[in-house]
This record gives structure tokens, C-alpha cells and sequence, in this order.
């Protein structure tokens, strides 16, 4: 596996994913529960944009460097701009990035739980060091489609599952809808999302026709994309998306506007408007 997340920390498409992530915990946090956070392929949980990968593919100056530049009206976007800001070391700019975990880390709650696990060896080793002495983190270093089963249903019981992959592999995205399947099996009250990437749009009809047929139960699956880019050639990463399936409610809401302003600061010309639909409604 070549895949080293650090040389795209902070891009077009992290930028989204995260946006997202805060949406779900905002909306998830209304109720005063414990939570559990779980993710199957978690990252090394926090990257340095001035490090060598990251000034080498300089790939989040189309990302956060630039969606940064906001003072955004959408509340969940605030709140992601908020806490990258807001992370030690960026008070002079922002030269630390955020990885999924540590978004999460930084909005969950004291009675919360977080559930990672990540196959390469030292980016778990990062995670490890990153979360070292805070006891809501537990860290699997193991396959996390393998993992999945074994670590559903958490405690406590209300929560959100991420699915994030590197889709090196051609058959990830058959993964995600066979991972989102099991997952629904063994978590029903679960909220489920995964990411995935758009290049081109027509490629992606096999993944929705694979959706439509997944037995994801009745609480709905909607999709969150934005494409930078013509979202028409299969040889670059144009746009993404974030599948989600039984959201809280209200966060369709909330993405609305958090789309249309993450789109308004990062498309180039050309690209599609952004997405937000119901590729199944809630029963
Ligand atoms: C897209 S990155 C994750 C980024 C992270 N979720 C974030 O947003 O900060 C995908 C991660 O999956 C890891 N990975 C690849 N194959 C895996 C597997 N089978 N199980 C668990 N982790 C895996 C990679 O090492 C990489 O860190």
C-alpha cells in the first residue's frame, strides 16, 4: 500500500469530509448522551502542512488554506474553521491539520468514546502518541474493514461511524456499501457515513445502483458532495462525498448552506454546483 495521508492532509476533499464530521457531532450533541466515535481507517490524527509531504503536493492551498480565509454564516462550517484555528500551534496561521480523530476529539465530550483503528503501523504509532493519557481513545492497529464487525455495537450505544478509505484498492467501493451493510447489522441506532471520491461522475453509478439495492434500514441515506473541478475526467480527484446514511435530523439543513459556502470558496471553473439529496429519504 503506497497511501500516506499526509500529502493530502487539508485538501479540497479532507476539507469537506471534516466540515461534515462537525455537522454530525453538533447535531448529535443536542442531546446531552455519551457518544462513541468509531472510524475504520483513521490517519495518523494530525499533520503538518509545512512538513515535506504536504509542501510537496502543496495541496492544501486549494483546501484549508484558502476555505480558511472565511468568516463563514453556516454554523457548522464556523465550527470546523473554528477548531482548526483554534489547535495548538496554529495561532500564528494554520501549520497544523487535523485528521478525522482529532476533529472529533476536539468536539466530543469528556463521557464520549472514540474507537480507531488504522493498518499502518506508524501512523497508529502516531494516533497512540497523539492520544497518549486521554482515556476516551482506544487504538486498533488492524484492517478496518476486518475490524468493523469486532467493534460494533460500541458503548455507549448512540454514535457515528466513519468509513474512510484510501480506494487504492478498485473494489473499495464496494467495500463501503458491504461495510455499510454489516455495519447496519450490528449497530441499528448508529449514524453511518463514509467518504468517497468523485472524478468521474459516471463511474460512480455502479456505487449508487449497489446503494440502492444495500439493506441500510429506515432511517434514510443521503448524499453531501462538492466537486472543485468538471467532475468528467477519471484521472483526477475533482470533487467527493460523504454518504450518509440515518443522519440526525436536521443536519440536511445545516449542510445546505455549509456546502454552498465550502463550494463558493474552493470551486474552480467549470465545477458542478454542489449536491445534497436523498438518495433514499428516512421512512
Ligand atoms: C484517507 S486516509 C484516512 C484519513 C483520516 N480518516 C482523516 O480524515 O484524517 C486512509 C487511511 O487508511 C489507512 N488504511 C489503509 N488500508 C487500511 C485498512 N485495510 N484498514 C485500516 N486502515 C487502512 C491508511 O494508512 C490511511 O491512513
Amino acid at each position: 500500500m503506497n497511501y500516506r495521508h499526509a500529502f493530502h492532509a487539508g485538501n479540497f476533499a479532507d476539507v469537506l469530509k471534516h466540515a461534515v464530521l462537525c455537522a454530525l457531532l453538533r447535531r448529535l450533541q443536542l442531546r446531552p448522551k455519551p457518544l462513541s466515535y468509531v472510524e475504520t481507517h483513521a490517519g495518523a490524527g494530525a499533520f503538518w502542512l509545512d512538513g515535506p509531504e504536504a509542501r510537496r503536493s502543496g495541496e492544501a492551498a486549494d483546501g484549508i488554506l484558502r476555505l480558511a480565509r472565511l468568516q463563514p454564516a453556516s454554523p457548522a462550517l464556523a465550527t470546523y474553521l473554528d477548531l482548526v484555528r483554534g489547535l495548538p500551534g496554529n495561532e500564528q496561521g494554520i501549520r497544523i491539520y487535523p485528521g478525522s480523530p482529532l476533529v472529533a476529539a476536539r468536539l466530543l465530550g469528556a463521557q464520549d468514546r472514540l474507537v480507531l483503528s488504522e493498518l499502518v503501523p506508524d501512523e497508529a504509532a502516531g494516533l497512540r502518541r497523539l492520544f497518549r493519557g486521554d482515556a476516551r481513545v482506544a487504538v486498533h492497529c488492524r484492517d478496518g474493514w476486518e475490524a468493523l464487525g469486532a467493534l460494533l455495537p460500541p458503548t455507549p450505544k448512540r454514535g457515528l461511524l466513519l468509513i474512510d478509505p484510501p480506494y487504492e484498492a478498485p473494489d473499495d467501493l464496494e467495500r463501503v456499501v458491504a461495510g455499510l451493510v454489516l455495519a447496519r447489522q450490528r449497530w441499528p441506532v448508529g449514524v453511518l457515513a463514509a467518504w468517497y471520491p468523485v472524478k468521474d461522475r459516471r463511474a460512480l453509478r455502479p456505487f449508487e445502483r449497489a446503494l440502492d439495492r444495500a439493506e441500510l434500514g429506515p432511517g434514510g441515506v443521503l448524499r453531501a458532495e462538492v466537486a472543485v473541478r468538471p467532475d468528467d475526467n477519471p484521472g483526477s480527484l475533482n470533487g467527493s462525498g460523504m454518504l450518509l446514511v440515518a443522519p440526525p435530523w436536521g443536519v440536511a439543513d445545516d449542510l445546505r448552506a455549509l456546502l454552498e459556502e465550502t463550494w463558493g470558496a474552493l470551486r474552480q471553473p467549470g465545477a458542478p454546483p454542489p449536491r445534497l439529496e436523498w438518495l433514499r429519504p428516512p421512512a
